[in-house]
């Protein structure tokens, strides 16, 4: 579904790039980790493929079109969908409203279509009294799984996650991640998610370390 063919990024500032001819394949119905240390490029990397940055080398594939063909701004709003560890929700608003914000932005089939924007909210452990709430007054584990819900309700085949999991507790991080997985497996979307912990990881259908300016596929 999704591949890079020869992609190479480096910063104007650094003498070196961080990866270079990097070729993969992402496939619908499948969730990918990738692992890395600190400064490699994890982030550089999931926002070229999120669309919020151009490569300086190579090309990033949908469906055999390129992004530029596409087009960047069209891409983000109908092909991916993103969750950062900060700043993800339309802050001033309540968690239902982030869903169908999203959802009417973004056209999605269920565009206007509150209940069902409220069920994938409780699916996820929101309770009544928090869906209509600003999401700044829900704590960041409900906040967290407010913006998994988001990608949920849209159409975007991709998913992209960065450190998803980064300040939760274990109890949220093996929900979190058990409904990535749902999306990949029942939503049949293609999820990547990058993490510091091999636990996530392994949790995941694919591995891949990026190491060398390299990403080695572990599983
Ligand atoms: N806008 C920028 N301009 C110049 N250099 C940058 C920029 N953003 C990141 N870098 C540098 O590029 C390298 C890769 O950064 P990136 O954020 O992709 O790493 P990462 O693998 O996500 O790290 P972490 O695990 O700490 O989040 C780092 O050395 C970083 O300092
Ligand atoms: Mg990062």
């Amino acid at each position: 579904m999704l591949k890079t063919q020869d992609l190479g990024y480096w910063y104007q500032t650094a003498n070196e790039p961080l990866f270079q001819n990097v070729n993969l394949t992402f496939d619908v119905g499948k969730s990918y980790a990738i692992l890395g240390h600190s400064g490699t490029g994890k982030t550089t990397f999931l926002s070229l493929i999120a669309g919020l940055d151009k490569p300086k080398t190579g090309e990033i594939l949908l469906e055999d079109r390129s992004l530029k063909q596409i087009g960047l701004t069209n891409y983000r709003r109908h092909d991916v969908a993103i969750v950062f560890q900060a700043y993800n929700l339309f802050t001033y608003m309540s968690p239902l409203d982030n869903l169908l914000t999203a959802m009417a932005i973004t056209n999605a089939k269920h565009a206007g279509d509150k209940a069902y924007a409220r069920q994938i909210l409780k699916d996820l452990g929101i309770a009544d009294d928090q869906l209509t709430r600003n999401v700044q007054h829900l704590s960041g584990g409900q906040q967290q799984r407010v913006a998994i819900a988001r990608t949920m309700a849209c159409d975007a085949q991709l998913v992209v996650a960065d450190e998803p999991t980064g300040n939760l507790d274990e109890d949220n991080t093996r929900a979190v991640i058990a409904q990535f997985q749902k999306i990949a497996h029942e939503q049949h979307k293609c999820v990547i998610i990058v993490t510091h912990e091999p636990d996530v990881a392994a949790q995941c259908d694919h591995q891949f370390r990026l190491e060398n300016k390299r990403f080695k596929q572990l599983a």
